[in-house]
């Protein structure tokens, strides 16, 4: 085996996502050690430096483990998937309004480039440091609810709930946005139109 791509995690933080993230990582990192793997490729999320979110905490500690592990190693840091971000809205929403910070800015990127991303890193060969790669738009929180809703035909308002301390700061400020090229192409407006079609055609 030339390569290994690791994309596996538990998200949620806690001791489950320590087992799999962080252990799970160290073990995977030592076996492809041991069998000779030439590039260790993981996936990690933009952010998990700066956004105090006890998942993300578990994601940089397993980036450490791979950096320090005896593989030459990549990390690609994405952005959030739209339908990530889809089932949220839909979580947030679950009590009628949809709940959240407004002034949040996210930068959704499709989870097909994401792939196509990582099919030319591993083509590239292990580059010791980190990447980045994200959607090709930076949206507000209260942009995409919008969008979100004219896809659906729904009326659940926003109700806006500014998130209290630094993850708000963090969150408002861009901290799960990068301004790394190239970007993904496809916009959270394609995503919707794929899922709930486009509303001149509905
Ligand atoms: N979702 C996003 O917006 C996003 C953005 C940037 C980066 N990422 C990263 O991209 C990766 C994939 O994300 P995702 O949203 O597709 O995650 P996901 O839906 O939660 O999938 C995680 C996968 O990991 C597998 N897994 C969990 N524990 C495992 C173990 N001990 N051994 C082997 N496989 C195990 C799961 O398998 P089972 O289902 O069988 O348990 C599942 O297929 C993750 O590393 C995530 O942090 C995600």
């Amino acid at each position: 085996m030339d390569a290994v791509l690791h994309l596996a995690s538990r998200p949620g933080g806690g001791a489950p996502t320590h087992r799999v993230d962080v252990l799970g990582t160290r073990r995977l990192a030592l076996a492809a050690g041991h069998a000779g793997v030439a590039h260790l490729l993981y996936v990690s999320i933009v952010g998990v430096d700066r956004v105090p979110i006890p998942y993300y905490r578990q994601k940089l500690a397993a980036e450490q483990v791979v950096a320090a592990g005896p593989v030459p190693w990549t990390v690609l840091r994405a952005t959030q998937f739209p339908v990530f971000l889809d089932r949220l809205l839909r979580a947030a929403s679950r009590l009628g309004p949809v709940l959240g910070d407004p002034a949040v800015l996210a930068q959704p990127v499709d989870q097909h480039e994401v792939a196509a991303r990582l099919a030319e890193l591993l083509a590239t060969g292990p580059l010791t440091g980190v990447q980045e790669y994200g959607g090709p738009q930076v949206l507000r929180f209260d942009d995409a609810v919008r969008a979100w809703r004219v896809a659906r035909g729904s009326r659940r308002p926003l109700l806006p709930v500014r998130l209290p301390g630094r993850l708000g700061r963090e969150l408002r400020a861009g901290g799960l946005t990068t301004s790394a090229v190239p970007t993904g192409r496809r916009t959270w407006a394609d995503h919707l139109a794929d899922t709930y079609g486009r509303p001149d055609r509905r």
